[in-house]
C-alpha cells in the first residue's frame, strides 16, 4: 500500500513516490519536430504507477510529455491524481504565462493542475510580474497550487515576498543521496514553512538504481532493491516527494515499491555516513 502524505499547505495527501516524465534532451529534441519515440510504453509506464496508488505525477511544457498524462488518464477520476507541470523560463512575463498554462491544459486534457511551477528563474523578467501572474491563475481555477524549481533560497524568498494573496507550496530541487548539499539551506527553509519538497533526480539520473557497494547491505537488510532503498531514504523527510521517471512499467512499479515501508533509523544513518552531504574530493 503506498503511503501519501500532506502536500505542504495544499491539505491534499498525494503519495510519497510520484513519477516524473523528463526523458532526457535528446528525446525532447525529436519529439520537437513532432516524432515521439516509445509513446505508447510511456503511456503504459504512466498508467502503470496509477494502477499502483502513485497520485502524483510530474511534467512540464518543456518536457513534450503532457500528452502522454493525458492519455493515461483517460477512464480514470481526475481529482484522484495530484497533476503538476511547469512554464518555461522564456514565458515568464504574465501573458506568455496565461498563454503557456492554457496550452499545458489543452495539452493535459484537464481545466485545471493539482500544482504549477516556475521551470527555472529568469532574473531578465520581474518576479513581482511572473508571481502576480502565477497569483492569478490560482485565482482562475487554473492552478490550484503554484511551485518554484531550480531557486536558490534568495530566490525563493524573493518570490515568496512578491506574493500576497498565495503561498508558494512546493519547491522542486535537485536532490538524492548523491547531491544533498540542498540539505544545507532549502530543505530546512521549506521544512520550517510548510514547503513540499518535489526531489527530482532522485536516482541520480539513473545512478542510485545500479547496484551500488554502499547500499548492499542496507538494501539485504530490507529485501529491496538500490532504486527502492534511495527512494525510502528520500521519502522518509516528512516534506519530501521523490519523482523517479516514468518510461517503462516495470521500473514504475518496482519505484512505487518504494513507499509503504520504513527504513529504520539505524539505516537511515548508516545511508547517511555513506553519502555525505559534502562528499570527499575525488
Ligand atoms: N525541475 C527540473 O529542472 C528537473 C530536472 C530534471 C528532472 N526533473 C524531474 O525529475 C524526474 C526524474 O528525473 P530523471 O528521470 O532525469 O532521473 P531519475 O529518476 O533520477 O533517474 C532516471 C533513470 O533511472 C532509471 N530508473 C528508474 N527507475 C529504475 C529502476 N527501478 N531500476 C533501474 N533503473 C531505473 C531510468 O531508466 P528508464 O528510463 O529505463 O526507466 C532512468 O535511466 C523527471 O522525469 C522530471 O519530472 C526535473
Amino acid at each position: 500500500m503506498m503511503q501519501a502524505k500532506r502536500f505542504g499547505k495544499t491539505g491534499r495527501a498525494v503519495t510519497e513516490i510520484g513519477m516524473g516524465t523528463y526523458y532526457d534532451k535528446p528525446w525532447i529534441r525529436i519529439a520537437k519536430h513532432g516524432v515521439s519515440l516509445g509513446a505508447s510504453t510511456k503511456v503504459k509506464a504512466i498508467a502503470a504507477g496509477l494502477d499502483h496508488g502513485i497520485t502524483l505525477i510530474d511534467s512540464a511544457e518543456a518536457y513534450f510529455s503532457e500528452p502522454f498524462i493525458a492519455r493515461a488518464m483517460r477512464g480514470r477520476r481526475r481529482d484522484e491524481v495530484f497533476i503538476a507541470t511547469k512554464v518555461w523560463l522564456d514565458h515568464l512575463h504574465h501573458d506568455d504565462l496565461v498563454a503557456a498554462l492554457d496550452r499545458s491544459l489543452r495539452r493535459l486534457e484537464t481545466p485545471y493542475v493539482d500544482l504549477y511551477q516556475i521551470h527555472f528563474p529568469n532574473p531578465a523578467v520581474p518576479i513581482r510580474e511572473t508571481m502576480g501572474a502565477m497569483e492569478e491563475m490560482v485565482e482562475k481555477g487554473k492552478a490550484r497550487a503554484i511551485g518554484v524549481s531550480n531557486f536558490s533560497l534568495e530566490q525563493m524568498k524573493e518570490a515568496s515576498s512578491a506574493l500576497s494573496r498565495v503561498e508558494i507550496a512546493a519547491a522542486q530541487i535537485n536532490y538524492s543521496l548523491v547531491h544533498r548539499k540542498v540539505e544545507k539551506d532549502i530543505i530546512p527553509y521549506c521544512r520550517e514553512n510548510g514547503i513540499a519538497v518535489l526531489a527530482y533526480y532522485p536516482l541520480g539520473h539513473g545512478l542510485l538504481a545500479a547496484r551500488d557497494a554502499r547500499l548492499d547491505a542496507v538494501c539485504a537488510r530490507n529485501s529491496k532493491s538500490p532504486a527502492q532503498v534511495a527512494l525510502n531514504w528520500l521519502t522518509s523527510r516528512p516534506e519530501v516527494f521523490a519523482i523517479p521517471r516514468a518510461s517503462r512499467p516495470s521500473h514504475v512499479i518496482e519505484d512505487a515499491g518504494a513507499s509503504g515501508w520504513r527504513l529504520s533509523e539505524a539505516d537511515i544513518q548508516e545511508l547517511d555516513r555513506a553519502f555525505p552531504v559534502t562528499p570527499p574530493p575525488t
